[in-house]
């Protein structure tokens, strides 16, 4: 059933601190039980065998999407797939017009719903704005293999969701039984979806499903393999992190399994359109624009990668993507619930700095600074609620250069105990020459405690900004952080294949700069959905193209 009214979710704010407790929680756990428990074996187990896919009888240009990275916000989620739904779709780029239509295929790469998996953001955040896309348009088969936001409930939510054919997603078919798949597609193409769990190895029954599928492939076949991260960008850009050693399982598979190379590779999980080459033609495209929030293209730089691939494409273009960085000046505004987090820190760190000074300790700033020194030094509580402080910033500085991490956690955890100083004696200026409350009082106190309260959100938002600006700006780290702060809807993109009567696939990428803010209720074909209500959203667009001949 079509909700008339269906809710329309904001951008996910990374930074509330609700968000952030659950999803380091379900990281965690997912993290230690999920390697001991391979939800994908259970899987295995219990469903029915699964075959290749089969859709190579179809007749005339064979179209499919592949969109990855979507179940955010629902202005971009359903901006892209209204975009992708559209029966025809003519997109252009310097001028040329490119006529393009649905797939017979939507193929979901990754990450299909932010910030956690469960039943509800599925439904809100995923499947509400893909039926209402659909609705009074013919439907696509739906394939989907699971990214790491799938994998944080152990994949309970996304097999109901993805692995159930009589349910189906969206109102679409879906036929897959596994988090993996094989399709055979026209003219001898196959895909090829993997599932690596969260950056583990693969399962048994995966390398025999894919063993059993390379038997009936010959040695004509094409292969396109989707996998659910870019690692041959994270093993350049983070050469000491043994997780990203782009070999075991892509690389067994071709050469072990299929003794082929991939003439293409499909990805998601960094949210941006960039596409590498090398000189035997092969593609690797990183396209990860389905809907959430924008990753920096500028840094890490990837314009030569191992093995000899180059950098063909890219979107949004670098210079918009520096120019993004400024907005994390905005960041109290961006992300008002992060401010709770602040507040506490720093009214607990003026509480502990304040509670054992004198009257004569605070006659001028320097004067308190050094008292408020010495108590952190002579005062147990107050010196381990400062270590746990530096502490807990160290450890949360998500970067993979331990270097980086310690010297860039202790320094911002500095500055935010340096604000939370001045926050501090400026409440109680206000309370002891402002408000005239006697120094020490239960008024004074608690009036400096409050005005500590309200002013630490922003401030200590605001640094959290300027340290994240300063991180990806001038040091080029912190890209996930520094963009996630921003929650931009902006700058989705996605791409169309078609394979042709001479077996030619051509890939579309396909990008829509400003995506629409105001939704109307409409029927199309009797069927509730939403269109565009807003002029400055942009039409969708050709960013790049590409033909792979036989
Ligand atoms: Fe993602």
């Amino acid at each position: 059933m079509t909700q008339e009214k269906p809710r329309r979710r904001s951008m996910v704010g990374w930074y509330d601190p609700r968000v952030l407790a659950h999803s380091g929680y379900l990281v965690a756990i997912s993290n230690i039980f999920g390697r001991h428990s391979d939800t994908r074996l259970i899987e295995a187990l219990a469903s029915q065998p699964q075959n290749e896919f089969d859709y190579s009888a179809a007749q005339g240009d064979f179209w499919f999407d592949y969109a990855a990275d979507i179940g955010d916000g629902w202005n971009p989620t359903f901006a892209v797939a209204d975009a992708l739904a559209r029966p025809e779709l003519t997109v252009e780029k310097d001028g040329a017009a490119e006529k393009t239509q649905s797939g017979r295929l939507l193929i979901l790469g990754g990450d299909e719903v932010y910030p956690y998996p469960t039943r509800t953001e599925y439904e809100t955040r995923t499947e509400t704005p893909y039926r209402h896309a659909f609705a009074g348009r013919s439907r696509p088969d739906v394939f989907a293999i699971p990214g790491n936001h799938d994998w944080y409930d152990s994949l309970v939510a996304f097999s109901r969701t993805f692995c159930r054919p009589e349910r189906g997603f969206a109102g679409c078919p879906t036929r897959q039984t596994r988090s993996y798949f094989a399709i055979r597609l026209p003219a001898n193409w196959w895909l090829l979806a993997i599932d690596l769990q969260l950056g583990a190895e693969l399962d048994e029954p995966q390398v025999q499903y894919f063993q059993n599928v390379a038997r009936r492939m010959d040695d004509a076949a094409r292969l396109i393999f989707c996998v659910p991260e870019p690692r041959w960008i994270l093993e350049d850009a983070y050469p000491r992190h043994a997780n990203y050693e782009e070999l075991t399982s892509t690389r067994f598979l071709e050469e072990k399994v299929f003794h082929r190379k991939a003439r293409l590779f499909l990805t998601g999980d960094l949210h941006f359109y960039k596409r590498h080459e090398n000189a035997e033609g092969i593609q690797k495209i990183t396209s990860g624009g389905g809907g959430a929030f924008l990753h920096p293209t500028h840094a890490p730089d990837t314009k030569h990668l191992r093995q000899g691939f180059t950098e063909r494409a890219v979107y949004p273009d670098e210079k918009t993507s520096r120019g993004l960085c400024w907005r994390n000046f905005l960041f109290p505004f961006i992300n008002p619930k992060s401010g709770w987090l602040y507040a506490f820190l720093y009214s607990m760190s003026a509480w502990l700095a304040s509670a054992s000074l004198e009257r004569a300790d605070i006659i001028d700033l320097p004067t308190a600074l050094s008292a408020a020194m010495n108590a952190a030094i002579r005062d147990p509580l107050n010196g381990m609620w400062l270590v746990s402080i530096i502490a807990g910033f160290i450890f949360f500085t998500d970067t993979h250069v331990r270097s980086w991490r310690i010297l860039g956690g202790a320094f911002h955890a500095v500055l935010h105990l340096a604000a939370a100083f001045l926050v501090g004696w400026g409440a109680l200026q206000l309370t002891t020459k402002v408000f005239d409350l006697s120094y020490g009082s239960i008024a004074q106190l608690l009036t400096s405690g409050l005005v500590v309260f309200v002013l630490g959100a922003p401030v200590g938002a605001f640094i959290l900004g300027v340290y994240l600006f300063v991180s990806i700006r001038i040091f080029g780290r912190h890209g996930n952080e520094a963009f996630s702060s921003l929650r931009i809807q902006d700058f989705k993109q996605w791409l169309r294949l078609r394979i042709d009567a001479a077996g030619r696939l051509t890939i579309y990428a396909i990008a829509i700069d400003r995506v629409p803010r105001r939704w109307r209720s409409e029927k199309r074909n009797g069927e509730p959905t939403f269109e565009a209500d807003d002029r400055r959203a942009s039409a969708p667009r050709l960013i790049d193209k590409v033909e792979l001949r036989p």
